[in-house]
């Protein structure tokens, strides 16, 4: 037997049995072990390569488990919940005694997050675990939005559910929470206006900024060969070797490649289909990638984000 495949329940029984799952969410695919057990949870750093210091996030399929793993009782965390999940929103909020350390990178805090999508929900049910899952890529990685994307960075993995691609495409919007309101950590699809319909920001009158999370470095979902933004980079460029990922229109230049994000220019969209060009061209025999940047509003903010930082080692 393949290690890619659909068994829900061979997926869930190595989940129970302390083993390492890649399993789709509605944003990217995540890298699934028991959330409780610490050894399984030291695989996934493991497998994926990732520094200590950068805390995983914990999957639940039900609202009642929030006060599993969090000694917070704050209202506001449930409405949250009650409006965005399951959905592309992880919430960071006080860690209970049950997660361990190596889940939070030794922080007073956990990130909890309920995923819409049903095979993602079904095997945190079956499994009877609430999972820990980053993202199924090398750490500093593009994120996997295929199964074969997974396969293609992680062939050591226990086993890899396939669900398709992922509808979203970029990972969830990161938050915590002060007296005042709501800090975003990770942009995501779930922007600042969707959470102001809910909750005061934090700090109203100043801009928001990303604020530090120990995962945020600059320099992430990097491709295998390097990345230019357009209009932001001063290499020349020859268009005979490039690979270009346009917004909407078309690129001046004889590209060897164009990819288009959204023919319409609808952000949605184009965050949908941004690792999934990334990748494509990562496979493709072009030496290098340009793409278009994208109007910084709603979930614009977190495609720039994640050009930028796939950029930057490139400058
Ligand atoms: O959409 C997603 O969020 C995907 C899917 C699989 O759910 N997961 C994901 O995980 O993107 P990961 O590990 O690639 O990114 C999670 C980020 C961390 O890098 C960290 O910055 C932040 O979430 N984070 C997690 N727990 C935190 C905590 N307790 N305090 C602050 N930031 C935290
Ligand atoms: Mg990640």
């Amino acid at each position: 037997m393949g290690i890619v495949g659909v068994d829900i329940d061979h997926a869930a029984s190595i989940i129970a049995n302390g083993g390492v799952v890649a399993f789709p969410t509605e944003t990217v695919y995540g890298l699934g072990a028991n959330a409780l057990n610490p050894n399984a949870v030291a695989k996934v750093f493991a497998l994926k390569e990732r520094p200590s210091f950068d805390p995983l996030i914990v999957h639940i399929a039900s609202a009642e488990n929030i006060s599993l793993l969090s000694s917070c009782n704050d209202p506001r965390v449930f409405q949250l919940a009650e409006r965005f999940w399951p959905g592309p929103l992880t919430i960071v909020v006080p860690k209970s005694t049950v997660v361990p350390g190596i889940v939070t990178s030794d922080l007073d805090t956990v990130g909890i997050r309920m995923p819409n999508h049903p095979i993602a929900l079904e095997l945190i049910k079956k499994s009877g675990c609430v999972i820990a899952a980053p993202s199924a890529n090398k750490f500093g990685r593009v994120s996997p939005t295929r199964a074969e994307h997974v396969l293609k960075q992680l062939p050591e993995v226990d086993y890899i559910l396939d669900g398709g691609k992922t509808t979203v495409g970029i990972e969830s919007t990161v938050i915590t929470l002060d007296e005042e309101g709501f800090i975003i950590l990770r942009h995501g699809a779930i922007t600042h206006s969707h959470l102001a319909q809910v909750l005061k920001p934090s700090g109203a009158h100043k801009p928001l900024k990303g604020l530090a999370s120990p995962g945020l470095l600059k320099s992430h979902y990097s491709p295998n060969k390097p990345l230019y933004i357009a209009g932001e980079t001063s290499k020349p460029i020859d268009p005979s070797m490039a690979g270009y990922i346009a917004f909407g229109k078309k690129p001046e230049g004889n590209y060897k490649r164009i990819e288009y994000l959204s023919e319409t220019g609808d952000m949605v969209e184009a965050a949908a289909h941004l690792f999934e060009k990334i990748h494509a061209f990562e496979d493709s025999d072009v030496e290098y990638i340009v793409a278009d940047p994208v109007p910084e509003v709603g979930i614009g903010i977190a495609i720039m984000d994640r050009l930028r930082k796939a950029a930057y080692r490139y400058k």
